[in-house]
This record gives structure tokens, C-alpha cells and sequence, in this order.
């Protein structure tokens, strides 16, 4: 049973500069695990998007003259209260979202991380001095803020990819206007009630909520006043928002879709392989944009993986996220969860094998049974789209070389993982992979701790670690001269 959301973190309609605003239309968020409403929210229109970039502008000087200590103080506020509410934010996430409340807990935590992390971090914003050509000369290199950052924010981490962005476009001293998905806004909003508790100042955190992505997209990566867009979801959908974007020159994020391998040597430890692969493959049901997608085992071993991970997958619970057993729980939307049985259909047709699964599951119109494919070729659709389900399909491969060249075969460049003991072999292959993360002997990669990010049509920049305030700022020298 899905126990009561907060009545003080749950809201009906955007927060824009420290205020709630209402809206003549309204549209309802619904639990993705059995159709129920379980809020509705007040759509806003282009209008209120301005009116947000408007708030984030005239905050941006206040906020970036604060002393770092300042702000890392109020970034560290906002996540002891993050904190503190885990439990009812896990519980809000898990109702629009629908994944396992244990999963929605660990998403908060992980979102709550990047506060911690950033609020670190914007102490250590310094800069350096460059030895100059001449005496009577000094060279400071000095970052600055870049302004008012927009954001676009998908449905499959609610929290975590918000908070990723927010904290540390804050830390760096940028003023902030996110628009988070349609399906999953109650989370966003349930974060500005926080804010504002934790006293972030107005106009510096803006949420927009609605339902025409278009128009609040065309105003957030065109507004003149928008120095920054980042933005996480499909490669089709980034390649458009970075075309508006480039009209303006404006910095971007990009950390668009994933086609994961997954690699099994055979001189892997199977077992720990099978494990790293339920966790790479099976949190969000599938849906994460890390997710493995490509099963790549080496044929002398691959009817033992195959017989130890139908074990495992065999004991996946799937059920509503409120279920205490359930692994997995509902795809996004009916359309996510044909899109996911077309491709497994289309893989059968053309010759993979079905070892488990393949169907719609009895927990409801939105699940899907885990299912393993095997004798999957690179040629198949389910081999060269992201799959976004928790559906395993397994290639074969006879060589280091023939592994490397079918993980490559792919214009994406988010994630790969790899199984190996032999050492040598982990620091080839590793050179070899054309990803931005790789997995050695791991499922789990995400941490605030780690450079997140892609390469080739998965996208640029770096999200999270050190390097996750590159993206906020801009770079300023200060030639000193006359100094002799
Ligand atoms: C994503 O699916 O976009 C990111 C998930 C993560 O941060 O691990």
C-alpha cells in the first residue's frame, strides 16, 4: 500500500522567485505502478519560465558576491534537511516514479551527496599564477561564475540529476532555473520547499513545471539572459536543445542516451559478473541511461554465465515500489514498456533466443518480466538502440580484439563495463574503449566523487568531482603590468 505523502513537501505549481505560483491549467502527475492521480499541478507557460530567468537574474550578483564559506554553508543546509526528509522524499519519488522505495531512498542519498560534495567544493574555486614572459609583468588566472544556469531534467532520477546540476551550478555562484520532466515533477518541487527552509535566497533556485517541453525549452536555451543549459535525456532531444543553444553561444551540458557493453572475459570471475550485471542492468527497472545494454561474453564461457544468471534473474521480484520485495517495479508509460516488448519481438523474429521473460508481467499494465535474450547479434535493433527495460541480451565474442570492436561499434560513448582478472588486459582494454566511464570488475560507477559523463553522441562535460564546476564557470586572466 502507498503510504501518505507529505502534505509539506507535496505543491501544485512552480516555485519562482521564492514564491508558488498557480496557473489557469492544471495537469496531473500519476503513480506510473497503477494509473492512480496522485497530484495535480498547475501548468506553467512560457510566461512563467521568463518570469524564473528573470528572478535568477537579478539574484545572480547577490548570490555570486557571497563569500564561498557563505554559500557552501547554505549548500550544506539544504542537504542536512535532505536528510532529514529522506524518508518522505523517497516516498514522493517512488510514487511518480515508481521504482523500489529502497532504490528512491538511495536516490536521495545520492542527490543529497552532491550538496555535500559541492558544498566542499566551492571553497576550493581557486585559481592560479602563471610565471609571465616578462619581468615587470604578473599572469592570475581567476573563475568566475557564469550566470543564470537552465536546466532540463528527466524522469528516470528525479532528484539525483537535478541535484547533480543545481549544486554545483550554486556552489559555483550561478543562479539556477531548472524544468524538471512532466512525469516526475512533485520531487522537484518537494526540493524548492527545502530550499527555502534551508534559506537559499530568492530567485537563486527556480522550478518551472509544464507540460509543453517545446515552448519552455525554446525560452530556457534561448533567453538571452541564460549564460548556461545543461541538460540530461535522449541524444534526439540534446541534439535540438544544443542547436538553440549554439544561436546564443551559450555553454552547455550535455549528458545524453548510452549504449552500455557489458564484457565478460573469459577469465572473469563469473559470479562477481553476474552480480555487477543485476546491478548494472536492473536498477530503475532498466531505465538509466548507464544501464548495460550489450551483453558481450566470451563464447568458451558463456553457457556457464548464461546457467548462473538465469539463476540469478530468476529470483528478481517484481512488484509496486512500495512492496518491500519487489526488485523492480513499473516502466515510465505504457509507450516506454511496447517500445521495450517491440524490441525483444524484433530480436525473437530475427533469430535471438528467449531464455527468460519476454512478456508484460501481472503486476500491472506498466511492468515488464526481466527477460535474458541470447544469440543477439550487433545487426539487431535491441544491439543499437538504448533499450530502457530490464532486458538482458547476450552476444558472443571469440577474441580480446572482436569484444573490443562490437563494444565500440556504437555512436554512443556514455558507459562500458568489463570483467577481467588479468591485468594487463584490464589497462588495454581499458585504453582501447571509446566511453567516458568505464566499469572494471564494478556494476555501480555513479558517485558525486567521480567525473560523470560522456563522449561521441552521449554528450560533453563532466558532472560531479572536481571537475563538476568547470561547467560554471568561466575562465578570466589578469594580466599585471608595470611592476618594475
Ligand atoms: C542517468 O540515467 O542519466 C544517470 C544515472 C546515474 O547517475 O547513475
Amino acid at each position: 500500500m502507498q503510504p501518505a505523502l507529505s502534505q509539506y513537501l507535496l505543491r501544485q505549481g512552480s516555485y519562482i522567485n521564492s514564491e508558488w505560483h498557480s496557473s489557469h491549467n492544471s495537469f496531473a502527475v500519476i503513480n506510473p505502478a497503477d494509473g492512480q492521480v496522485l497530484n495535480q499541478v498547475a501548468d506553467a507557460g512560457p510566461e512563467q519560465a521568463l518570469a524564473a530567468v528573470a528572478a535568477a537574474h537579478k539574484a545572480f550578483p547577490g548570490w555570486s558576491a557571497l563569500p564561498a564559506a557563505k554559500r557552501s554553508e547554505l549548500l550544506n543546509s539544504w542537504y542536512q534537511l535532505l536528510i532529514k526528509y529522506q524518508t518522505d522524499l523517497a516516498i514522493i519519488l517512488t510514487a511518480e516514479q515508481g521504482k523500489p522505495l529502497i532504490e528512491a531512498e538511495a536516490e536521495i542519498n545520492y542527490g543529497a551527496s552532491y550538496l555535500q560534495w559541492f558544498a566542499e567544493q566551492a571553497k576550493r574555486l581557486d585559481g592560479v599564477t602563471i610565471p609571465a614572459p616578462s619581468a615587470d609583468k604578473r599572469i592570475i588566472v581567476q573563475r568566475q561564475a557564469v550566470g543564470v544556469v537552465a536546466a532540463i531534467t528527466p524522469w528516470n532520477f528525479p532528484n539525483a540529476m537535478m541535484m547533480r546540476k543545481a549544486a554545483a551550478a550554486l556552489a559555483a555562484g550561478c543562479t539556477f532555473v531548472v524544468k524538471p520532466a512532466q512525469q516526475t515533477p512533485l520531487s522537484a518541487l518537494a526540493m524548492a520547499v527545502l530550499a527555502e527552509q534551508a534559506g537559499i535566497p530568492k530567485g537563486v533556485f527556480n522550478v518551472v513545471v509544464g507540460t509543453d517541453a517545446k515552448a519552455l525549452g525554446e525560452v530556457l536555451t534561448t533567453d538571452p539572459r541564460v549564460a548556461k543549459f545543461s541538460f540530461t535525456g535522449s541524444t534526439a532531444v540534446g541534439k535540438i536543445l544544443a542547436a538553440q543553444c549554439a544561436k546564443g553561444i551559450k555553454r552547455v551540458t550535455m549528458e545524453l542516451g548510452g549504449n552500455a557493453p557489458f564484457i565478460v572475459f573469459a577469465d572473469a570471475d563469473l559470479d562477481a559478473a553476474v552480480q555487477g550485471l543485476l546491478v548494472a542492468k536492473f536498477r530503475n527497472a532498466g531505465q538509466t541511461c548507464v544501464c548495460a545494454n550489450r551483453i558481450l561474453v566470451d563464447k568458451s564461457i558463456y553457457a556457464a554465465f548464461i546457467s548462473k544468471l538465469l539463476a540469478a534473474v530468476n529470483g528478481l521480484k517484481v512488484g509496486t515500489g512500495f512492496k518491500s520485495s519487489s526488485d523492480l517495479g513499473p516502466l515510465i508509460s505504457d509507450e516506454a514498456l511496447q517500445k521495450v516488448a517491440k524490441l525483444v519481438d524484433s530480436a525473437i523474429e530475427q533469430g535471438a533466443k528467449l531464455e527468460l521473460g519476454g512478456q508484460r508481467h501481472k503486476a500491472g499494465k506498466q511492468f515488464y518480466t526481466p527477460t535474458i535474450l541470447s544469440q543477439v547479434t550487433a545487426d539487431m535493433a535491441i544491439s543499437q538502440q538504448e533499450i530502457f527495460g530490464p532486458v538482458i541480451a547476450l552476444q558472443q565474442f571469440t577474441d580480446e580484439a572482436e569484444a573490443i570492436q562490437l563494444a565500440n561499434a556504437t555512436d554512443y560513448g556514455l558507459a562500458a563495463y568489463f570483467y577481467s582478472r588479468d591485468i594487463g588486459r584490464v589497462f588495454r582494454v581499458a585504453q582501447a574503449l571509446q566511453f567516458g566511464m568505464l566499469g572494471i570488475n564494478e556494476g555501480a560507477i555513479s558517485n558525486a566523487a567521480a567525473p560523470f559523463g560522456g563522449i561521441k553522441h552521449s554528450g560533453y562535460g563532466r558532472e560531479g568531482s572536481q571537475y563538476g564546476l568547470d561547467d560554471y564557470t568561466d575562465i578570466k586572466y589578469l594580466c599585471l603590468g608595470g611592476l618594475e
